[in-house]
């Protein structure tokens, strides 16, 4: 199933947490979206899943609009809201019983014994979730998730707070269920959506500054390939960047943009000279070091 968000604009007072935001997530895809705190991320995915509704626009799931069929297409979304609220009060499978109850899940017994051993939680589903370390928790929310067997997962930050033992058993979790699902997931962490998605959005106060490829985007933070932040006080056509010898890619970023080149030469002299042939002033020029986190700081500043 396909997720299609258009123009959607979420304000609260006299502040837009979402500004027109747009993108598509398409069937099997995962996605990841990435952006500093309050940049709208949970926001965006508590409209996705019909918790909220937008001031602007619309949210289509598989092409059918969330706020005229919120019900029946909430059917299909399974989603682990930021900080993972549950009754703690509750033991691990009777929790799991009233989510299956939420969904009319058929077969219910067989359905949580299955998800127990899915999400690794064999050990300690006789438990109160009050008794779960940090890590089972984030299991049994991620098996209340999935009891439904959603087409479209929506993950808010399904590793903050963990150990890195449990990061990377989490990570591998969320890959094996991605493989037949449509995924959308937040972190602030890179490695995360390094290893997890296709393609990555990158949320700044309410829209979105950039997205592309993971591949794409880490081709920017590949040691080895030189990253230079430009600027021209000029509106230039940024392709025309790539007829500078040695360029071999570029990536527009609002006003700025980055030129990538595959060699170790100090390309800035040769872009300042090429500035100067064609009449353009320098704003900045900026030699990046390269990293992903870099790439996400000198986006999002
Ligand atoms: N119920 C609310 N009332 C008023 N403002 C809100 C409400 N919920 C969110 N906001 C504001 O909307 C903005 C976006 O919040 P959101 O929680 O979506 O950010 P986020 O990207 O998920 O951040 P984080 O990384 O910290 O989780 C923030 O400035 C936040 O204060
Ligand atoms: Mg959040």
């Amino acid at each position: 199933m396909s997720v299609f968000v258009e123009s959607v604009t979420k304000i609260y007072g006299s502040q837009r947490a979402l500004d027109r935001v747009s993108f598509t997530i398409n069937s099997g895809e995962i996605v990841g979206i990435l952006g500093p705190n309050g940049a709208g991320k949970s926001t965006m995915m508590k409209i996705i899943t019909g918790f909220l509704h937008p001031d602007a626009g619309a949210v289509l799931v598989n092409g059918v609009d969330i706020g005229e069929n919120s019900l029946d297409i909430r059917r299909h979304i399974g989603y682990l809201p930021e900080n993972n609220p549950l009754y703690t009060d509750l033991y691990v499978k009777e929790y799991l019983e009233y989510a299956a109850g939420l969904y009319s899940v058929k077969s219910v017994r067989s359905r949580i014994k299955e998800m127990i051993g899915m999400t690794g939680l064999e050990r300690e589903q006789h438990k109160k979730i009050g008794a779960l370390s940090k890590g089972y928790r984030q299991r049994v929310g991620i098996a209340q998730a999935l009891i439904h067997d959603p087409s479209v997962l929506i993950l808010d930050e399904p590793t903050s707070g963990l150990d890195p033992t449990q990061i990377v058993e989490i990570r591998q979790l969320i890959r094996h269920i991605s493989t037949e699902k449509t995924v959308m997931l937040s972190t602030h962490i890179m490695q995360e959506v390094e290893a997890l998605c296709d393609r990555i959005m990158i949320l700044n106060h309410g829209k979105i500054i950039a997205t592309d490829s993971t591949a794409n985007i880490k081709n920017l933070a590949i040691t080895g390939n030189q990253s230079i932040l430009v600027e021209f006080e000029e509106s230039i056509n940024p392709d025309k960047l790539s007829e500078i010898h040695g360029v071999t890619g570029i990536q527009p970023v609002s006003d700025q943009i980055f030129i990538i080149t595959g060699g170790q030469d100090d390309l800035r002299p040769i872009i300042f000279r090429y500035a100067v042939a064609n009449q353009l002033t320098i704003l900045t020029l900026n030699k990046q070091e390269s990293s992903l986190e870099n790439v996400f700081l000198e986006i999002t500043r």
